[in-house]
């Protein structure tokens, strides 16, 4: 596990977009998992930015999508769905055929049989190349609040009263946010080749510190990065300001830098 310091939110997201983009270079046709919420926003400018006057070719591109609220139509503008195409796709040279959400709109009767055709859909690319993640005041990533399975893969999740007051201002109220969402699992996020979660400002700095310098447990779900192999913690100041070892984290990418040696981040 590598944790990427950065000096604020405009640097961690030019960051987070380089590391994408490089990945699409040397992989056309990536398979990208993807994120919502605040903290991807400005990754996701500096990919259009890199789009339009870099030419960053996102048409081989495959992406999926963590999460969706169920209930919610893809028009709708709380849906994660319109929050995509807003911030990036409808920006990008992607082909919508290659855009993986999951459908709010499937009904609770058939949501195992579609969870499934995901999963299947992910394995069909060959698995994801590499998965962007934020970090949600649970702890939670994806929609995996705390008690999740560690082992989990995607299915429908009740939300707690927690994620629902975090993401009301998204609904004008924490009573409106739905009570369910289709997410990924634990188990299918832990089966990417290679993970991104990024991490901003002074309210995430006590669940990133608890998610990476105490043991893992399912009630701090993204404490299961430290069992994955291949993962990148990228934290602004704020967000890293309570992790104790974190002139560590610096001296490692200090030394890592002056002695050139930077892996292929895909592979
Ligand atoms: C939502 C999403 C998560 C995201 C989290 C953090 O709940 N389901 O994938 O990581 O919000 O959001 P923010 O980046 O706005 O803090």
């Amino acid at each position: 596990m590598r944790v990427i310091i950065t000096e604020n939110f405009k640097a961690l997201s030019l960051y987070a977009a380089q590391q994408i983009a490089m990945a699409i270079r040397r992989k056309p046709n990536l398979v990208l998992g993807l994120a919502t919420g605040r903290t991807p926003i400005g990754t996701y400018e500096e990919l259009v930015k890199m789009h339009r006057e870099e030419g960053l070719d996102f048409s081989k591109v495959v992406t999926f999508n963590l999460d969706e609220y169920h209930g919610l139509k893809p028009t709708d503008p709380s849906s994660y769905n319109y929050f995509m195409w807003e911030h990036l796709f409808k920006h990008i040279n992607i082909n919508p055929e290659n855009v993986y959400i999951p459908d709010g709109t499937i009904p609770v009767t058939g949501i195992r049989e579609y969870c499934l055709w995901y999963e299947n859909r992910i394995n069909f690319f060959g698995g994801i190349d590499l998965q962007l993640l934020g970090i949600g005041n649970t702890g939670h990533i994806g929609f995996n609040d705390p008690g999740s399975s560690l082992a989990s893969d995607t299915r429908l999740k009740v939300l707690s009263l927690k994620t629902k007051k975090q993401n009301g201002p998204d609904f004008g109220g924490a009573d409106k946010v739905p009570d369910c969402a289709i997410t990924m699992g634990i188990g299918t996020i832990m089966q990417a080749k290679t993970i991104i979660l990024l991490a901003s400002g002074s309210k995430k700095a006590r669940i990133l510190a608890r998610a990476l310098e105490e043991p893992v447990t399912s009630l701090v779900p993204a404490s299961i990065l430290q069992m994955h192999p291949w993962v990148k913690i990228v934290a602004d100041e704020e967000a890293a300001s309570k992790l104790r070892w974190k002139n560590h984290y610096r001296r490692v990418e200090e030394v890592r830098k002056r002695i050139g040696y930077e892996e292929v981040y895909v592979k």
